[in-house]
């Protein structure tokens, strides 16, 4: 008897099947497909824009004659949603963000032209009022600066309802308001959108891998030191992030979701494990920025990008919401 022979081996050889390419696939325990993919884009006025973002390479904001154009490709690439982020005119912002519920604002104009040129193609928006805040805070502030909880959810609710009447599939409210799913859902049964769908940012957190994203929805100059600690979650907590998840559901969520995705797996796995409802991930514009960097740099692959996706799976997520979904989507076609 060899000397090395503990447990099972060598009865049980672990690495037989992974000996070959076929074993490696019939045994494997998830999997990434198109339909596990939403898109987020950044949308601005204007025709024929399409601007780069420093801190998110090949990542443009775009108007919406040529989103019409991007969408066209996701929806022929199958990618099952869409979701929309605005960059709003200074002119526009307002310390009561009334922007934020404009019928003929951007989201809105944006949700009536894809929802018409692309009818199957899911539209998601985003609830919260950073786009339309002059000072880039998702809600409405007192003289002290704090983020007032009850006004803000009725900004909301006016918000969630232009864009359900826009025709907008989910509604996704990222602001972290205490009582605002109840609030957006009680609105859109009283007004007879009973199939509006509602994916809760439920588990967000003060996190500072939204950095990019707040310079290229034009958020980031405004909030300066500030931060958003006093609504989001702290980084250190996670039962707290399963009292938001119960308290969306018991409101009225559908769906449920992480952010931000790869420090946060095990929030993830927490959440699919204790309410075993739709959940999904957001990889954040700070993870795209630094997988971006390190692959534009030669110091990763570009297979770091499927093999982050694919981990959010093993973690239990239904579906994220990914910067690389367009690209991950072609790959997944050409069968790669
Ligand atoms: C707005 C919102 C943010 C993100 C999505 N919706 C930024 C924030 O909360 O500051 C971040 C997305 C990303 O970083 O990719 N409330």
């Amino acid at each position: 008897m060899s000397p090395i022979i503990t447990g099972d081996f060598p009865q049980r050889r672990l690495r037989r099947l992974r000996a070959n390419d076929f074993s490696r696939r019939l045994v494997a325990e998830n999997s990434l497909t198109v339909n596990d993919l939403i898109y987020p884009v950044f949308i601005v006025e204007g025709k024929n824009v399409s601007e780069p973002i420093t801190s998110m390479p090949n990542v443009n904001r775009m108007s919406v004659d040529v989103l019409l154009k991007e969408a066209e490709q996701v929806a022929k690439l199958g990618i099952p949603v869409l979701s929309l982020f605005p960059a709003i005119d200074h002119s526009k912002k307002s310390l009561l963000a009334e922007e934020s519920y404009n019928e003929d604002g951007l989201v809105p104009r944006a949700v009536r032209a894809l929802k018409k040129a692309f009818p199957e193609l899911g539209i998601l928006t985003d609830i919260a009022l950073d786009p339309y805040t002059i000072h880039g805070q998702d809600g409405i502030i007192d003289d002290s600066g704090y983020v007032q909880n009850d006004i803000t959810v009725e900004t909301l609710i006016r918000q969630a309802m232009v864009h359900a009447q826009a025709g907008v599939d989910i509604i996704a409210p990222s602001d972290m308001m205490d009582g605002r799913i109840g609030g957006i859902r009680a609105e859109l049964e009283d007004s007879g959108f009973v199939n509006t769908q509602i994916m809760a940012y439920s588990a967000k957190y003060a996190s500072t891998f939204y950095g990019p994203f707040r310079d290229a929805v034009g958020s980031a100059t405004n909030i300066k030191g500030g931060n958003k600690k006093t609504y989001q979650l702290n980084p250190a907590n996670s039962r707290e992030a399963l009292q938001e998840v119960y308290q969306d559901l018991q409101e009225g969520a559908d769906m449920v979701m992480v952010k931000p995705g790869m420090p946060y797996l095990d929030i993830l796995r927490q959440v699919k494990d204790t309410f075993a409802v739709p959940t999904f991930a957001y990889q954040v514009s700070g993870e795209y920025a630094m997988l971006m960097a390190a692959i534009n740099n030669g110091w990763l692959t570009e297979a770091a990008i499927m093999e982050s996706l694919l981990c959010f799976k093993r973690a239990g997520a239904d579906g994220i919401l990914t910067y690389f979904a367009k690209q991950i989507a072609e790959q997944l076609q050409a069968g790669k």
